[in-house]
């Protein structure tokens, strides 16, 4: 498992603005994370790349299927270099254990998305007929029953997580400062470690920076 605590995200579907990301990372101050913008059109290739450059890999395709899909997509992941990636708990329990069983006897560890850390209460209120917490509450059951390695939610639920030992988690949803973009249910760096986050997922406020490696390196003396 990975050293540090922090995980930049490279949204980019272009090769030269993605691997400019890359360039200015330090793969010893933190891991990559791969979503479905960045593989989608950069693919498997893009990964090889940073793998080669020393990075560790978190592959972010948040899959979201019926269990013999999401277990043959994720038998085609595994040969790839990479550490962690993500399924919706919202599959279900069937579904979730069928992700663990493709990654029983390797290292790969599989985290399911509780909810979107862009939704509000009032949009889960919509979605869910319920308050993010609670959502949350449901699906970390939900991922505790069918022993998943971890979940993604946002810090605002990483009391929920804690008290399960057995549930590593992952913290998207941090900025340095109110932001108005898309997320929403958002906290600081230090804020979510001091929560106890295993990992925060950071990504615009330090790609869409004027100096990304300098903005990298005041990050990782922030949670130091
Ligand atoms: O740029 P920003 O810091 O908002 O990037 C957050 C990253 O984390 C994005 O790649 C987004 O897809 C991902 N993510 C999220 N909320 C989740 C799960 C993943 O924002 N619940």
């Amino acid at each position: 498992m990975a050293n540090s605590k922090i995980i930049i995200a490279i949204d980019s579907y272009e090769y030269d603005q993605a691997s400019h990301i890359l360039e200015q990372l330090n793969p010893s101050l933190c891991m990559i994370k791969i979503g479905s913008i960045t593989f989608n059109s950069l693919g498997k290739e893009f990964i090889y790349l940073a793998h080669g450059k020393g990075f560790e890999i978190f592959l972010d395709l948040k899959l979201h299927d019926i269990p013999n899909t999401v277990q043959k997509s994720i038998e085609g992941l595994i040969t790839l270099p990479i550490k962690m990636l993500t399924i919706h708990t919202s599959g279900g329990i069937k579904m979730m254990q069928a992700a663990m069983q493709v990654v029983k006897d390797i290292e790969i560890k599989i985290f399911g998305v509780t909810v979107l850390t862009s939704l509000s209460d009032e949009d889960t209120n919509y979605i869910f007929r319920r308050e993010a917490q609670d959502q949350v509450k449901a699906m970390l059951d939900l991922a505790e029953e069918a022993r998943i390695d971890g979940i993604v939610c946002s810090p605002h639920e990483l009391h929920l997580v804690t008290p399960r030992s057995s549930l590593l988690s992952i913290t998207p949803g941090i900025r340095f400062t109110p932001s108005d973009d898309d997320q929403r249910r958002i906290m600081t760096p230090k804020q979510a470690i001091e929560l106890g986050a295993d990992f925060i997922v950071i990504g615009r406020p330090i790609t869409e920076s004027n100096n990304i490696s300098k903005s990298l390196n005041d990050l990782s003396e922030q949670i130091k």
